[in-house]
């Protein structure tokens, strides 16, 4: 991790008054709490603040009016508490780790949010890859969290979602980013050096049939 993303992680915890600045192997958390998730995550780091904002400024302020965010693997939240200075709908994040979760919870209830935008925050403890999204327009997060073989059905899960809205993933250090251009219709909204900003359409056949 380069000096500049060490000292603004800091920061940023010293700010929002919290702790989500670690390097953790998920495996050697909990495996056993995990089960099979553990097998296809990558670790948990917390997103680099300038880069996750760099990314969001390509996300129309219309759609972020009328969205969900949802970050796939919330790890300790910092990615949940940054969209909640955002005026999204809602801001949601699963997290399959039960001690990192807790972290978040914790993190989420007694944070100092500058310039706070979205009140209504929700965590969940679950896998994302069987997780139910919620319906209507989603601006979907990740920070590299898990293989492509885990990526597949999170897709599929975010695609076959009952009454589904306009769909953007937001991919920081997009690793498995061939699973989501294999997609019917999507489209290349903006790169960066380090992630991509993607629109799903609607529906695709690919994934739903
Ligand atoms: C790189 S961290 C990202 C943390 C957070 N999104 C952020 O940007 O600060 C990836 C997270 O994904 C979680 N994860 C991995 N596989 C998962 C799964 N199948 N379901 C839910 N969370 C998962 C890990 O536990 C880890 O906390």
């Amino acid at each position: 991790m380069p000096n500049s993303e060490r000292s603004s992680g800091r920061r940023f915890d010293h700010d929002y008054g919290v702790t989500t600045h670690a390097v953790l192997f998920l495996t050697d958390l909990e495996p056993e709490a995990v089960g099979d998730a553990g097998a296809h995550a990558t670790h948990y780091e917390a997103v680099p603040v300038a880069e996750f904002r760099a990314l969001l400024a390509h996300v129309p302020s219309e759609l972020v009016a009328r969205a969900t965010f949802v970050d796939i693997g919330a790890g300790m939240g910092r990615a949940m508490l940054l969209a909640s200075t955002y005026p999204f709908r809602q801001v949601c994040g699963i997290e399959v780790s039960p001690s990192l979760y807790e972290i978040a919870k914790e993190n989420l209830a007694n944070a100092r949010v500058p310039k706070r935008r979205c009140k209504d925050l929700r965590l969940t403890r679950d896998d994302a890859r069987i997780w139910h999204y919620p319906p209507g327009d989603l601006v979907v997060f990740l920070f590299n969290p898990f293989d492509a073989e885990a990526l597949r059905p999170t897709l599929a899960s975010i695609l076959g979602r009952r009454e589904p809205g306009v769909t953007w993933i937001v991919y920081h250090t997009p690793v498995e980013r061939a699973e989501i251009e294999r997609i019917d219709g999507v489209e290349i909204v903006a790169e960066e050096r380090f992630g991509v900003v993607y629109a799903l359409p609607k529906t695709s056949r690919s994934f739903c049939e």
